[in-house]
């Protein structure tokens, strides 16, 4: 960025390209579901290396979608992690089941074996539907593990992918991209402006379940198919002779509009193809991050990334001791943005917002306490010079009185 530019926590990328291919859908004939949403699918599956995407309106849509393919029903139990954004409980709650909160690993902010294990002492008697593990900042936790505890209480897995578009792990069956849906029914990815790639708003879920996806791409219409193999209704869509009537659609089941319209599909699959180029820059401003920040420890100290995960970071989380520094995460936060620097938190435990605390009462969660009394979001987006990290680093130390 040049010299005095605000630098905001994160930002998207657009470039002229993007510009011009929104630009060409445009001009096209089908501004919503028309040949770029296959297109974008085809693409984004395969990516991340899974059989099926669908394209939605947003991260919290893919999220309420997931929930309905699998057909979580009320009074069931989700379990999703304290730190997250808010969307990942609330889909429970679209579908009128309880989140359950699991605490984090103070550290990574991820839920593990053992928090997911603690909060099935919670369930209150409800049947365990779905367990939504959260990709925090990119990285990704002991999936396998938390697979395994699923299984054996017949639940199912929900990757909260939205943070770890173009992230690798390695669960010792070599190297898997997150969000592959290997490991779990189905992931679900956000790009909002600040994620790895962007359409402004936009979602999409993967799976390697053809029926799961086939319900997902129903859902996301209003729950109307117009493929003839799938009607029903033979006395309003069929002709005598079997043929599909031309006006044919079925509402088979009570969809949303969450349909991502092709303008957007346009921009998506031209911020796709850059994937690599954002995934290694934001690499590259991390390992420089934890070069700079050295000199702070141990009163700052980068996230914790697990074992086997090569994230491709969408926010730069440290963690800091505010209170040894003799300071409040407000004063610096303020004092970093006195000096063109913005920064956030990510994120206020879902359990203690309002809403969910009305709802789910006081819980004791001190990982997910411990994780928000130090966390603070450093500017990450590709656009940053190697010389933005410096002095943010730099701006950090200072207002930490290092
Ligand atoms: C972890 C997580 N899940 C879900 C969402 C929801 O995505 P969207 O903003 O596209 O609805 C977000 C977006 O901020 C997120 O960070």
């Amino acid at each position: 960025m040049a010299e005095g530019d605000f630098l905001p926590y994160g930002r998207q990328t657009i470039e002229e390209d993007d510009i011009a291919a929104v630009a060409a859908a445009l001009r096209g004939e089908l501004l919503t579901t028309g040949p770029l949403v296959p297109a974008f699918e085809t693409a984004f599956a395969a990516t991340v290396g899974a059989e099926h995407a669908v394209a939605c309106s947003s991260g919290t849509a893919a999220l309420h979608l997931a929930l309905l393919a699998l057909d979580v029903r009320p009074g069931e139990a989700v379990i999703v992690p304290a730190v997250t954004f808010v969307a990942t409980a609330n889909c429970a709650r679209y579908v009128g089941a309880e989140p359950v909160f699991a605490d984090v690993d103070p550290e990574s902010g991820l839920m593990t074996e053992q928090t997911l294990r603690a909060a099935l002492a919670r369930l209150g008697g409800r049947r365990l539907a779905a367990v939504l593990p959260v990709h925090l900042t990119g990285s990704v936790g002991d999936l396998p593990a938390i697979r395994a505890i699923a299984d054996g209480l017949g639940a199912s897995v929900v990757e909260d992918a939205c943070h770890a578009l173009g992230t690798w792990t390695d669960f010792g069956a070599g190297a898997e991209h997150a969000g592959d849906a290997r490991r779990s029914a189905m992931a679900t990815f956000s790009f909002h402006p600040v994620k790895t790639i962007a359409t402004g708003e936009g979602g999409m879920v993967t799976t390697n379940d053809a029926v799961l996806a086939r319900r997902l791409a129903l859902l996301r219409s209003h729950g109307i198919t117009r493929e003839a193999a799938a009607f029903q209704a033979v006395d309003i869509s069929l002709q005598p002779d079997g043929a599909a009537n031309p006006w044919a659609n079925e509402m088979q089941a009570l969809g949303f509009n969450y349909r991502l319209p092709d303008v957007l599909c346009a921009l998506g699959l031209s911020q796709l193809a850059k994937l690599a180029r954002f995934a290694a820059r934001r690499r590259t401003l991390a390992a420089r991050y934890r070069g700079s920040l050295a000199p702070l420890a141990p009163l700052v100290r980068p996230a914790a990334v697990p074992a086997g995960c090569d994230p491709a970071p969408h926010l730069f989380v440290v963690l800091a001791d505010f209170e040894a520094a003799g300071t409040s995460r407000a004063s610096v936060m303020h004092a970093l943005e006195a000096r063109g620097i913005g920064t956030q938190v990510h994120y206020i435990p879902v359990h203690r917002q309002p809403y969910h605390r009305e709802r789910c009462g006081d819980v004791d969660l001190p990982g997910a306490d411990a994780w928000y009394a130090r966390c603070l979001s450093l500017p990450l987006f590709p656009a940053m010079a190697d010389e933005d990290v410096d002095r943010v680093a730099a701006a950090l130390g200072k207002a930490l009185g290092a």
